[in-house]
C-alpha cells in the first residue's frame, strides 16, 4: 500500500476515534457510524411533545394532565428540566426540583424524572443529562441531591453510583 494512504488512513483513524478517549460522551457510534454530538439545553413548552412520549415510555399513560403540570412546573423557579439532544432529536430528558429545608436550614433537590429514549440507551446519553443537572446541583450551592429509583432497576442504580451517589435510604410511597 502507497505510504501516502496508509498516512490518510492513520490521521483519519486519530481524528475520529482518539477524541473519544478523551471525551467519550460527546461522541456516539450510532448504527456503525460515528456521529457527533448529544447536546444538553434547557427544555422549553416546545419541547412537550418528546417530553410526553419520554414520560410515556417510563410510566405509561399519564394519570392526568401532563401538559398542564409542565407548563406549571415550567414557571416553577424551583424547577429545571434538561433536554439531550441528537441531531436536533429530543432523545432524553431529566428534571429537578429544590425545596427549602427547615431542618437542613438549607435548600436540598430532588432528580424526580429521568428518562433516554429506549433506542439511544448505553450510548451515554443519561451519563451526560445527570453530570449536567450535577454541575447546576453545585452551582446553586444546594446541600443535598436527592434521586429514587425503583429497588429492582440495577442499570439505574449503577449508573447513579458511578457518577458519586452513595447514602442509601428507602422509600416509602402511597397512591391517593
Ligand atoms: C436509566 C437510563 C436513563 C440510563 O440512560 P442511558 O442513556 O442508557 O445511560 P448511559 O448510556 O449513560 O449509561 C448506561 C450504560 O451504558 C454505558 N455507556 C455509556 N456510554 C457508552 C458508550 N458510548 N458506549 C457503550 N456503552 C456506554 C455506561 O457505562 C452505562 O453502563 P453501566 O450500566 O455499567 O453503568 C435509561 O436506561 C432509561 O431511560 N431507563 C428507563 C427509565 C429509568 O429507569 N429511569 C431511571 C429511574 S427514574
Amino acid at each position: 500500500m502507497p505510504r501516502i494512504l496508509i498516512i490518510i488512513l492513520v490521521i483519519g483513524f486519530a481524528l475520529k476515534v482518539v477524541p473519544l478517549f478523551f471525551n467519550k460522551h460527546d461522541f456516539l457510534f450510532i448504527e456503525g457510524q460515528l456521529k457527533m454530538d448529544i447536546k444538553i439545553r434547557k427544555a422549553d413548552l416546545g419541547d412537550f411533545n418528546q417530553i410526553d412520549s419520554l414520560s410515556e415510555e417510563l410510566l405509561g399513560s399519564s394519570v392526568g394532565d401532563r401538559e398542564e403540570m409542565f407548563r406549571k412546573a415550567l414557571e416553577n423557579k424551583d424547577y429545571l428540566c434538561l433536554v439531550a439532544e441528537i441531531n436536533e432529536e429530543v432523545v432524553g430528558f431529566i428534571d429537578m426540583w429544590s425545596f427549602p429545608d427547615v431542618s437542613h436550614g438549607a435548600y436540598l433537590a430532588q432528580i424526580q424524572n429521568l428518562v433516554v429514549t429506549e433506542k439511544m440507551r448505553g450510548k451515554g446519553v443519561g451519563t451526560r443529562l445527570i453530570e449536567e443537572m450535577i454541575r447546576f446541583f453545585r452551582k446553586r450551592k444546594y446541600h443535598e441531591l436527592h434521586v429514587s429509583t425503583e429497588k429492582k432497576n440495577r442499570s439505574a442504580i449503577r449508573l447513579y453510583k458511578r457518577l458519586g451517589f452513595r447514602k442509601e435510604q428507602l422509600l416509602l410511597e402511597m397512591e391517593s
